[in-house]
């Protein structure tokens, strides 16, 4: 029979309230050792309602990932056939470009549990807690030159858009040009970071963040009224696992017909899910601040906006708010 421990009796007993007395008795330690332990999982994610006079009882398991289930749930070829999972690092975008340095080849996937120095657009930090999120990073090497790669951004905004609504049901929209948005709350953001050698792409490092099951109390306080989580959203977790695997699915599926047909498709499938095209918007640009109708994306992937007068500016890189 296997050892019981603390966390053995808990989920056994999942129904009822488990004293610190009879835990303490049951495992010949301490009610403080109880009190540490009970502390210890609280930190790797376990959630226990705390009642005096009853005790303890446990209310939810952390969904950790693991490499063989996760293997499993895929449904790809390239798109992470080569995949590691990390408990916690600084940033997966650090992790992935180390590996594609030393040649991992394309669709390489790195993954980890916590990012202690999640990196997002325009240097922002990316708030990355352990267990609640997918922090991941896909080394993809396209034949192709560095303008275009703001195509690739698109494209992994399409394929998380897609892979959230179908795996959730949630309607959510992207924002020009990758924030995944639910109720104008951010829920998801893409960093793509291209490394070049003679003006050509060596690798790029899609760098996908999705808050999956991140409660509204644990969103550091400048964050708390714009940022959400699928788990808000939805009243319920959502299971990391299935999602990595929709996400993985849906990029293979457009990377391919991107490389098949151009970005065309790419381009209509983003408008289709896009929340910033026939909004009114602001940009901020580095060129300064631009006011107008988002009217559609040019071939390269830079937004178009109507400024009004018949002109339509084109806008390669900025933070839209909508109106
Ligand atoms: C944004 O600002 O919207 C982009 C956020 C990108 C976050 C992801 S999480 C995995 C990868 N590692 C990082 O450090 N950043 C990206």
């Amino acid at each position: 029979m296997a050892e019981e421990t603390l966390l053995t009796i808990l989920l056994e007993n999942s129904n009822e309230f488990i004293s610190g007395e009879e835990m303490s008795r049951r495992l010949s330690i301490s009610r403080t050792a109880v009190w540490k332990q009970i502390n210890k999982l609280r930190s790797l994610g376990y959630e226990f309602e705390a009642v005096s006079n009853k005790g303890y009882r446990i209310l939810m398991k952390p969904d950790t990932l693991d490499k063989l289930t996760l293997t499993n749930a895929l449904n790809t070829k390239i798109m992470g056939s080569n995949l590691e999972i990390m408990m916690s690092t600084v940033s997966t975008q650090e992790e992935a470009r180390q590996r594609a340095e030393l040649d991992a080849p394309e669709g390489t996937l790195i993954i980890a549990e916590e990012q202690t120095g999640g990196k997002g657009r325009m240097g922002r930090k990316w708030f990355s807690p352990s267990g609640k999120g997918i922090w991941m990073s896909l080394i993809l090497r396209p034949q192709q030159a560095l303008e275009y790669t703001s195509q690739l951004t698109l494209l992994t905004g399409v394929a998380v858009c897609r892979a959230i609504r179908k795996t959730t049901k949630l309607q959510v929209g992207i924002k020009w040009p990758n924030d995944i948005l639910l109720n104008q709350r951010k829920i998801s953001g893409i960093l793509l970071e291209s490394t070049i050698e003679d003006k050509v792409v060596r690798y790029c490092i899609a760098g996908i963040g999705i808050s999956v099951n991140v409660d509204s109390d644990q969103y550091p306080e400048e964050i708390r009224d714009i940022a959400t989580s699928l788990k808000i959203a939805n009243g319920a977790p959502v299971d990391r696992t299935m999602l990595i695997a929709a996400v993985l699915e849906e990029f293979e599926t457009l990377y391919s017909l991107y490389n098949e047909e151009g970005f065309v498709p790419i381009a209509s499938l983003w408008e289709a899910l896009s929340v910033t095209i026939n909004h009114e918007v602001v940009i901020n640009t580095a060129q300064g601040r631009r006011e107008g109708i988002a009217v559609g994306l040019d071939p390269s992937g830079a937004l178009l906006v109507d400024i009004g007068m018949g002109n339509v500016v084109k806008v390669i890189s900025g933070d839209v708010v909508l109106k």
